[in-house]
C-alpha cells in the first residue's frame, strides 16, 4: 500500500507576500535540489501563484492553489477559477477546515471543486477532519465517512485516480496539537475502507492519503512511518524554507537530501 513518492505540501496560508513567496523559493531550492522519492508541493496565497510559477523548477517543486472557485468562468466577483489556474497549479486544496469553518464551505461546494479540478486537470488534494468536539463525541469515523461521500460523489474510479486524501483533524491543526501515532493510523485505515467500499481495493490501496496538524521536523518521521500514510500536509512549520527543508528531508529517503540529478 505505501507508495514510493512520498508527498509533502507546504501550506502557506494567508503569509508572505510576493516578494517574501519569491525569496523563500529561491531559498529552498538551494538546499532541496531534486528528488526523485519525494513531491514537494508549495501551497501560496493565490496572488503570488503566477510569478512562482515562471520561477519555480517544476522539476523541484510543483505548486498548489489554496483554494479556487468551482464554476470555470462567469459573474463571480473575486473568485478565481480553476480554468484559470490551469498550467499555473498542479495540484489545488479543497475542503481544508479553514475553508469549512470560517468561510462556510458546504460539502456540496467542497463536491464540486474536487470536479471542478479534476475538470481542469488539477489534482484536488481533499482535506477531511473531525473537530474537537466531534472526536469527543465518538464520530471521527462517522465525519471522515460523511465528509468522503460528500465530496466524492460525482467521482468516478478513473478520476478518482487524481484524488489525493489529506486527513487533518481539526482539533490538531494551527496548535501544536499533534494528533497520536494510534489515532493517525485508524483515521487512515477508515479512509481506506471507505474508498474500498466506494470504489473497491484496488483504489483504496492506490489513493494516496496525507497527514496535516502541527507537523514539525521533529514529529515528521513518526508519522510517515505509519502504515498506509503517504505523507503530509505542513502549515506553521512550512513558512520557513530551512524548516520546511528539514521536513522534507524526513521524506527522503536517502540521508542527504540535496543531490543533483
Ligand atoms: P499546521 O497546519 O501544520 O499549522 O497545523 C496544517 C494545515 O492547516 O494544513
Amino acid at each position: 500500500m505505501a507508495h514510493d513518492k512520498k508527498i509533502i505540501v507546504g501550506n502557506w496560508k494567508m503569509n508572505l507576500d510576493m516578494h517574501e513567496a519569491s525569496l523563500y523559493l529561491h531559498k529552498l531550492s538551494q538546499i532541496v535540489k531534486v528528488h526523485r522519492d519525494v513531491e514537494v508541493i508549495l501551497a501560496p496565497t493565490t496572488l503570488s501563484l503566477q510569478s512562482l510559477s515562471l520561477q519555480v523548477n517544476l522539476r523541484q517543486f510543483k505548486l498548489a492553489a489554496q483554494n479556487f472557485y468551482w464554476r470555470d468562468r462567469g459573474y463571480f466577483t473575486g473568485e478565481v477559477s480553476a480554468t484559470q489556474l490551469r498550467g499555473i497549479v498542479q495540484y489545488g486544496l479543497v475542503g481544508h477546515s479553514e475553508r469549512r469553518h470560517i468561510f462556510n464551505e458546504s460539502d456540496k461546494d467542497i463536491r464540486n471543486k474536487v470536479a471542478a479540478a479534476i475538470r481542469n486537470g488539477i489534482r484536488p488534494i481533499l482535506c477531511i477532519g473531525e473537530t474537537a468536539w466531534e472526536k469527543s463525541s465518538g464520530e471521527t469515523f462517522d465525519v471522515l465517512h460523511d465528509q468522503l461521500i460528500g465530496a466524492l460523489a460525482n467521482i468516478t474510479s478513473q478520476e478518482l485516480d487524481q484524488v489525493i486524501v489529506a486527513y487533518e483533524p481539526v482539533w490538531s491543526i494551527g496548535n501544536g496539537q499533534s494528533a497520536s501515532p494510534s489515532d493517525v493510523t485508524s483515521a487512515v485505515k477508515a479512509i481506506r475502507k471507505q474508498i474500498e467500499h466506494l470504489y473497491g481495493a484496488k483504489a483504496a490501496e492506490a489513493i494516496q492519503v496525507l497527514y496535516g496538524g502541527s507537523v514539525t521536523p521533529d514529529s515528521a518521521a513518526d508519522y510517515l512511518a505509519l502504515p498506509g500514510v503517504d505523507g503530509l500536509l505542513v502549515g506553521a512549520a512550512s513558512l520557513d524554507a530551512y524548516i520546511f527543508s528539514e521536513i522534507i528531508k524526513k521524506a527522503h529517503k536517502g540521508s542527504e537530501v540535496a543531490k543533483e540529478d
